[in-house]
């Protein structure tokens, strides 16, 4: 039994470097970018952010260079779907993000993810003090309308509540994927 859980660990060990890395090439710049969505729960904001930047570099066909996740601060809702408010908004939009489960922030994910991108800033000071990314930044720090705020949290909010949300994530997207890009100096 303990050998069977010994190598199960194992291959999700190798699953996880697989999916962060792409084995099929030797070329450094075939390397996945990896980006990882912040916020407190992990069940409204951080899954429309997964869900919403996973199209995002879909639309541009980039989707094999990007591993995305999302993860929460505290460990309340870990193993839950998204909240019902974000899974309607987003399907609302064309976006599943049921699937999608919650976790807790990992202490090896500054390792694992060279961007970490938080929904706000209580989110980001704690991740500061637990994790050291390359990366570490607010998602609206690029927000084009009103930069360096939080998301505003929808938790036991209207649907508008989730609305606005999805709206501020949604407006995001494009200048952090040219963000990303710049930095990587990749081009769509
Ligand atoms: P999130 O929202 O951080 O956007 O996932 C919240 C979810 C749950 C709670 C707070 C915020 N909560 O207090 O359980």
């Amino acid at each position: 039994m303990q050998a069977a859980c010994q190598l199960a660990l194992t291959l999700y060990c190798v699953d996880m470097s697989i999916r962060i890395t792409n084995p099929s090439s030797s070329d450094p710049e075939a390397e996945q970018i990896a980006v990882l969505f912040v916020c407190l729960g992990n069940i409204c904001r951080s899954p429309l952010a997964e869900g919403l930047f996973r199209r995002s570099v879909q639309t541009a066909g980039l989707a094999e260079r990007f591993f995305i996740d999302s993860s929460g601060t505290s460990p309340w809702h870990v193993g839950q779907a998204p909240d019902p408010g974000s899974i309607a908004v987003a399907a609302k939009h064309g976006i599943d993000i049921s699937m999608q489960r919650a976790r807790n922030l990992r202490e090896d994910d500054g390792e694992r993810f060279h961007w970490v991108v938080c929904l706000d800033a209580s989110n980001k000071r704690v991740v500061g003090a637990r994790i050291e990314p390359k990366e570490l930044f607010l998602l609206r720090d690029v927000d084009p309308l009103r930069s360096g705020t939080g998301v505003p949290d929808p938790y036991g909010g209207s649907s508008q509540a989730f609305d606005e949300c999805f709206e501020i994530i949604e407006r995001c997207m494009e200048p952090l994927l040219e963000r990303v890009l710049q930095v990587k100096k990749l081009s769509v």
